[in-house]
């Protein structure tokens, strides 16, 4: 057991549990009907298909590869079949679309099925094919005590003119943003903590979409390029008082993107601005260590800025992804293989973090309740107000459980994509994939598991196989 030593609050300790299961409690009792099915918002073809065969799973993946390079929906359909193919035994479904690939025709209506299947499942989790379509929606979940951060869908870009396009995009949002939550009413909730003013207008971005470039064993070049294309969005957050994410995505640029994004927010134009963050991903085993890295420079070079940065803690979205490469590659696996290991890192870190809430801004991100009940719980009793925690969830998968915290008064945010079809295919398969793990807290609080059983602690292997 680990002991806080300024707050004396053990992890794991009677009254942790204790106020944590008291807080989860009340957020399942302010949950409406339908969130305790989240995953219904899944296409339920498509989930059965992927939990039930791992080489179709594999198919996905390869497909998901491929995507940024595709130009339309005949594209899109004729590399999804080419992939299929290498299905062993496909499901009857999967034969059918297979043999229709095989004509110009067949491919056009595949594509304009798979389209329709897509576009179906799309619109629970994409917000709008652009940011002005998508603000009556964000401005309306804020009205209800929601906070957005838009995510400009794109990723794995292929040519520098994508990745100015990206970067224009980016830019263009920011300046509709501004505008637009500048007229939004008052909640003032969401708009502050005790480190100051919560900026209205937030951006995700994601740096593979900002260069071509990104290479894990030259980082150099593809971070030159990304920077290009980020100071002049961070100029302009800084100049609109908006807030920046950068996103983490998965391990082989990890190390990229962090250095990348600490290196410029140090720099002294960004000394005043603008407001920015990180992601911190709970399931790779060494994001203790990552942790380490950045408090220590919010510690150092963070100092000097005006606001802090703001840590978003994830379980992480490239579960599978890490699996795939690692076995592929016979590397170690470097995320965590079992749940319950990965959600006690996940409370650890949010301890840490929650202890250093001085030095940074903490977002705890996830569908889990307990995970959100055990943060909530470990602030109040650490002395910290609600204001100081920022909650957040995914638009389409915790709608209800964004409605929930902001009922029982927590600040949350939604994660709102926004973009079109294409951009959006691999954002939907890493939900589709996450969501088929048949040990996912979705999946079981799907399944009826009771209250009490998904609330409990989680007990790490090495606790369970005695050792200390
Ligand atoms: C993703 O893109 C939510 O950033 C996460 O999957």
């Amino acid at each position: 057991m680990t002991i806080d030593a300024h707050t004396g609050v053990p992890a794991g300790s009677s009254a942790l549990e204790a106020e944590t299961q008291r807080v989860g409690h009340s957020i399942a009792g302010a949950l409406p009907p339908a969130a305790r099915h989240p995953i219904q918002a899944l296409d339920g073809k498509a989930m059965q298909l992927a939990s039930a065969d791992q080489e179709l799973k594999a198919a996905l993946f390869r497909f998901v590869d491929v995507v940024p390079a595709c130009r339309s929906m005949d594209d899109l359909a004729r590399h999804l079949t080419g992939f299929l193919h290498e299905v062993k035994h496909p499901p009857a479904p999967l034969s059918v679309a297979m043999r229709m690939a095989d004509s110009r025709a067949g491919r056009a209506a595949l594509g304009a099925a798979a389209a329709a299947g897509v576009r179906h499942m799309a619109h629970r989790f994409i917000v709008g094919e652009d940011p002005r379509a998508a603000l009556p929606v964000l401005r309306d979940a804020w009205k209800r005590g929601v906070a957005p951060s838009v995510d400009l869908l794109g990723e794995a870009t292929v040519t520098p003119r994508e990745a100015d396009d990206y970067a224009s995009r980016c830019a263009e949002a920011l300046t509709t943003l501004t505008a637009a939550t500048a007229q939004w009413p008052t909640r003032p909730r969401l708009e502050g903590d005790s480190h100051g003013v919560i900026p209205r207008a937030n951006l995700s971005v994601k740096i593979s979409a900002l260069t071509p470039l990104l290479r894990p064993h030259a980082p150099e070049r593809g971070q030159a390029d990304a920077a290009e294309r980020l100071r002049p969005l961070l100029r302009q957050a800084r100049e609109a008082g908006a807030h920046l994410h950068i996103d983490s995505e998965s391990l082989d640029t990890r190390d990229a993107v962090l250095d990348l994004a600490l290196r410029l927010l140090a720099e002294p134009e960004f000394a005043a601005g603008p407001s920015a963050g990180i992601v911190l991903q709970a399931y790779l085993r060494d994001s203790p260590q990552m942790l380490h890295r950045v408090l220590n420079w919010a510690r150092d070079a963070g100092k000097s800025r005006a606001q802090p940065l703001t840590v978003r803690l994830v379980k992480g979205a490239y579960w599978d992804h890490e699996m795939v490469q690692a076995r592929q590659h016979g590397w170690e696996v470097p995320v965590f293989d079992a749940k319950a290991d990965c959600d006690a890192n996940f409370e650890d870190l949010t301890r840490r973090l929650i202890d250093a809430n001085g030095l940074v801004r903490v977002a705890v991100a996830s569908h889990n309740l307990r995970s959100l009940a055990h943060a909530v719980a470990y602030n109040r009793l650490r002395g910290g107000t609600d204001a100081d925690l920022e909650l957040q969830v995914l638009k389409g998968l915790g709608d209800g459980l964004a409605e929930a915290l902001a009922g029982c008064e927590l600040r949350v945010r939604a994660y709102c994509p926004v973009g079109d079809l294409v951009a959006g295919m691999a954002y939907l398969v890493r939900r589709l994939l996450e969501n088929t793990a048949n040990d996912s807290f979705l999946h079981d609080q799907a399944a009826g598991v009771p209250l009490d059983d998904l609330l409990s602690a989680p007990t790490p292997s090495h606790v369970l196989a005695g050792r200390p």
